[in-house]
């Protein structure tokens, strides 16, 4: 089995997550370090004992080590320039989300990949937890039929400091890609068109919208209903947010942490509701390590990740549509983004 030599650019706090799972790896090297600030870089190679060469680009890194494979965990601006870059130089890539801050951006990643042929995934690591994977099982055996209107909450007050609190979407840029992600995946169709609202309420202490209230539509017929705050003191959501499912034949109960619960019409002439607890369907690794492995695994068979970014930037759109049309104050119909 071939080593693959890596790059990790981003020596940040999932920088450090990213290394670590990376060095566990028996068939992964890594070989250099990405960071525009040095120092980061530095600390990273003094926290796990290394002293890999430093670079400041990810162009510089490739060309000199040969690297095979970037691990990109830079801030969400970064992603997609450096993607391109590697993808040209003939190299694979896994990155933290999101994949691009602009659909052109997005669309040329896309280009890039289908020319290059190179390998190009996202971390989606909420759509790995033992609970989402045994929710979405059960929806797919048809336990509540298909699910026709889909609601998330998601209220939080989680103080970083650093990049989100300067940023000007910072919910929907940094963090509801992930439910709108999770919505996608448990719906199981395209997104089409949204509705949404961005804002900063009173005491929030970010700069840009903390807050947003969503409504999309998808071409099965299914709406997705999103609010979501992170700027929310009190009665906390868990961070896969609060969920409800109602199909055609039920309703999901999900509040993100423990297993689903589920309540479906009794057939026949006595009706009434029948109540069903969750099952487990899922064992082994979750989160972020079974988000690596998925890509790893695909990476080394060269099929496309269940994260590549050809079925991510549907993902992408829904953040991408959701600022564009708070920016408007109008519905905005996805097509109108991106061609796919
Ligand atoms: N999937 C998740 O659950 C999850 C959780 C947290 C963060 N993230 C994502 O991970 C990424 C990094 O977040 P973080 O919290 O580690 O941020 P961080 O600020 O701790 O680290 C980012 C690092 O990238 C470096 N950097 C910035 N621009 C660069 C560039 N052009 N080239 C090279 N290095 C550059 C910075 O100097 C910094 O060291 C973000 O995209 C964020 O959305 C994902």
């Amino acid at each position: 089995m071939d080593t693959i030599k890596l790059v990790l650019a981003g020596c940040g706090q999932m920088g450090g997550r990213w290394l670590d799972y990376a060095l566990q790896r028996k068939d992964a090297e890594p070989v250099a370090l990405v960071d525009v600030a040095p120092a980061s870089a530095a600390a990273m190679n003094d926290r796990f004992g290394l002293k890999l060469p430093v670079y400041s680009t990810v162009e510089e890194a490739i060309r000199e080590t040969r690297a095979v494979l970037l691990l990109d965990t830079t801030i969400p601006d970064a992603h997609a320039s450096n993607a391109c870059v590697a993808m040209e130089m003939g190299a694979g890539v896994m990155m933290e989300k999101p994949m691009a801050t602009t659909m052109v951006d997005a669309q040329r990643l896309i280009d890039i990949s289908k020319r290059t042929g190179a390998f190009c995934a996202v971390m989606q690591n909420r759509r790995f937890t033992k609970e989402i994977r045994s929710l979405k099982a059960m929806l797919d055996e048809g336990i509540i039929g298909k699910p026709g209107y889909v609601a998330a909450d998601f209220f939080l007050g989680p103080r970083f400091g650093g990049f989100r609190e300067t940023m000007e979407h910072p919910l929907i840029l940094d963090m509801a890609i992930h439910t709108f992600d999770a919505a996608r995946y448990l719906i199981d169709a395209r997104p089409t068109a949204v509705y949404c609202h961005e804002f900063n309420p009173e005491g929030s202490w970010y700069r840009g919208a903390s807050s947003a209230a969503c409504f999309f539509e998808f071409e099965n017929g299914a709406a997705f209903s999103y609010n979501g705050s992170w700027s929310a003191q009190g009665f906390p959501t868990s961070w896969e947010g609060s969920w409800r499912l109602s199909g055609s034949k039920g309703t999901a109960i999900w509040d993100g942490d423990n297993m689903p619960h589920f309540q479906t019409a009794n057939e026949g002439a006595g009706g009434g509701l029948a109540s069903i607890n969750g099952d487990l369907r899922w064992s082994g690794a979750e989160r972020r390590d079974a988000c690596l492995d998925e890509m790893f695994d695909s990476y080394r068979n060269g099929t496309r990740s269940e994260t590549d970014i050809h079925d991510n930037i549907h993902s992408v759109a829904m953040m991408l549509g959701a600022i564009e049309s708070s920016r408007r104050g109008a519905r905005v119909k996805l097509s109108e983004l991106y061609s796919m």
